[in-house]
Order: C-alpha cells, then structure tokens, then sequence
C-alpha cells in the first residue's frame, strides 16, 4: 500500500483524522503535514509529520515523491470567519493550496479527497431539505472558494483521470482540538463554556438552525467515501452529508439535561449571523446513502453525552497535568495542549 498524506493535519478534523488512519493503516503509512509543528510527544512517539506550506507546489511535491504518497487528504484551508477577514489569503491557501496539491496528484497519480462545506451554498440556495445539485451563489469568500474547489475536483477527474472524491461537512463537533474559525464554532465552544463555566456566550441568534455533526461520524464518512467503490459514484465529489440539525437553543437544552444550572445569553455578531442565515437549515444527504451507504450513528442526545463526558475526562487530566508542571517548575511556562475555549 501506497503512504498516505494528510495537509493540514494539526486542525479540528485532522487532530481525529490522522489517528483513525493510521489505526485503520498502519502508523508507518500516514504522514501528517501543517506549517504548524506537533507537540513533541506526537513526534517521540513516531508519528511520521512533514512540514508543509500547501501554498508552495515545491512542498507539496517534494513530499510526495520522497515517500511515495499515494492518496492527499488535504485539510488545510482558512475556514469561513478567518476567510471573511483574510479573504486574499483565504484565496490563496483554499484555492491556489488545492490546485497545486491537484497538480501534484495528476503527476504522481494520487487519489485526494477534498472537504467541501454547507458554505459552498449561498442565501440564493433552497435552505430546508437543500438538495443534492441546486444553486450555489454564495457571498462569502470561504463559499466562492468551496464551490471552485468542488469544481476543479470534478475537472481534474473528468480531464485528468485524477480520483478526487469530496463531501460536503456540515459544522463539526469535537473535544480534541479546538474549532478553527468557522461559523459553527458555537457548538464547540458551548461544550467547553458548561463545564468551566457554567455560562455561555453565543454569537448566533437562539433559532438559528445549521446542520451539524459528530467527529466520529465525519471520520467514518471520510472512510467510507475514499473506500467507496468508484463504479458505484455517480457524483464522487463534493456530497452533502449530515447527521442532525441544531439550533443554539435546542443544543443549550439539551447540555442543561446533564448541567441543570447551565446558562446562555445571546450577543449577536451581525458577520457570523449573516454567514449562516446564508447556509442551509437542513441538508438532503440522499445521494451519500444510496451512492456509497452513508449513515450517521451521533444524535443529539449521544453526541452530548459522549461529548460532555470526553470533555470532562480531558479539561480534568489538563488541570492535574497543569497543577503538577505549576508545582514542579514554578516560574517556567508549561506545555498548553489542553482546551481553547
Ligand atoms: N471543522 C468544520 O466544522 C468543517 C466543516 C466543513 C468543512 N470543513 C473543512 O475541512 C477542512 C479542515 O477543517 P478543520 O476544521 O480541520 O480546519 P482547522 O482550521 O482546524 O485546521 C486547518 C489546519 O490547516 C493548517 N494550515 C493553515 N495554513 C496552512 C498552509 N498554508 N499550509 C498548510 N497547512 C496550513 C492550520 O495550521 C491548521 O492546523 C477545511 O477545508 C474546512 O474548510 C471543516
């Protein structure tokens, strides 16, 4: 079997991503990548990573020659609210990072998988049961950048031969890395909040409803659709996939279940509210179920429970590591690897 490659490896997705991988793989099979470098325990413990700036060709190639790479996941993008503020830097790293990882694939004869988003939908879109092909006219820079990266993956498939497969995410929920800029980020966030605080802060309206979705089922999405027989795919690229629709309110009620004195207050940002009064409310996944079985296992109410409980077990261990790098080397700056709320 071929190596594989994952681009931005050290963000919300990959921080899940890499592990599964190479769990399913072999660890010596998949090579991490970021401009950022990974905790020196990741390192000691062998797990292979790269450096790379996927707006450098040269990077990006040298990698792949030099171990052989045979499939890119690749990652690394500036997501919707970072774009919305760096919208040329947005471009160049979600565009011009795609194209040449696309490059490199038709030369070396890799397949990639590409990660779209319900940002590649615009307020011109249908927003309830939003179908598979339909319009997509979106007004943020993230979204123009999603729907042209759909695009040139079904380009480089239908002129190259180059086996680039996508799915479209909703928001993601994890407790492993924190979110990385996206409009979603809430449902992380509110997570984090309940426990340390008791009391959250939400910058969307309480009704505004956005599809949604559980690490661990993006993970087995990701899978299934690289795994997926290709006969079976008449889109391969770019599906809509979800596993429940959200609202900030109705997640609040729910985490109040487990945390009865939990409380939130709304302060809307007119930018991220906007973003996602253009998103969809909720996604039609049918081409998913029937192209390649596409099935979600996290509700709400699982998804909670788990994610309160992984949380818990992860805020605990950070404060117990904390308070003993506190104690033994007063003075020094210890290593934060825990939460970012
Ligand atoms: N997380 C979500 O809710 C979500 C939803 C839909 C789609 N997506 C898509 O999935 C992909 C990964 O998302 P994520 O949430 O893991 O993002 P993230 O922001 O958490 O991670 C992105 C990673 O890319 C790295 N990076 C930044 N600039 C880079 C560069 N020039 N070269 C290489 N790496 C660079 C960052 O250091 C970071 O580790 C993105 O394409 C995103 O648009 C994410």
């Amino acid at each position: 079997m071929k190596t594989i490659l994952v681009t931005g490896a050290l963000g919300q997705i990959g921080s899940e991503l890499v592990p599964a991988l190479r769990e399913r793989y072999g660890a010596g099979q998949v090579i991490a990548s970021d401009i950022r470098m990974p905790p020196v325990e990741d390192l000691a413990a062998g797990g292979r990573f790269e450096f790379i700036d996927c707006t450098n060709p040269r990077q990006i190639q040298d990698v792949v020659r030099a171990h052989d790479v045979g499939t890119i996941y690749h990652l690394a993008a500036l997501l919707s609210v970072t774009a919305e503020e760096k919208p040329h830097i947005a471009w160049q790293l979600n565009m011009d990072g795609l194209y040449h990882v696309l490059e490199t694939a038709r030369s070396a004869g890799c397949k990639v998988f590409f990660p779209s988003s319900i940002g590649a939908f615009g307020p011109g879109t249908p927003r309830d049961h939003t179908p598979q092909d339909t319009i997509q006219r979106p007004n943020t820079m993230y979204g123009v950048t999603k729907v042209a990266g759909e695009l040139l993956c079904d380009y480089y498939h239908r002129r190259f031969g180059v086996d680039a497969r996508g799915l479209r995410f909703p928001g993601l929920i994890s407790y492993v890395a924190p979110a990385g800029g996206g409009t979603t980020d809430w449902a992380v966030a509110i997570f984090y909040e309940a426990i340390l605080h008791g009391h959250y802060t939400c910058f969307l309206r309480p009704d505004t409803q956005l599809d949604m979705m559980y690490m661990p089922d993006a993970q087995r999405a990701i899978v299934g659709l690289m795994e997926a027989d290709p006969r079976q795919l008449r889109h391969r690229n770019a599906f809509n996939i979800t596993a429940m629709q959200l609202t900030p309110s109705r997640l609040a009620a729910e985490i109040a279940q487990h945390l009865p004195n939990f409380q939130v207050e709304y302060k809307v940002d007119p930018v991220r509210q906007a973003i996602a009064d253009s998103w969809p409310r909720s996604m039609d996944d049918g081409a998913a179920r029937e192209e390649w079985g596409w099935q979600p296992t996290y509700g709400l109410a699982d998804m909670t429970l788990d994610m309160l409980d992984k949380l818990r077990t992860k805020l605990l261990a950070h404060r117990v590591a904390s308070a003993s790098t506190a104690a033994g080397t007063a003075g020094t700056a210890g290593t934060d690897r825990g939460a970012q709320p």
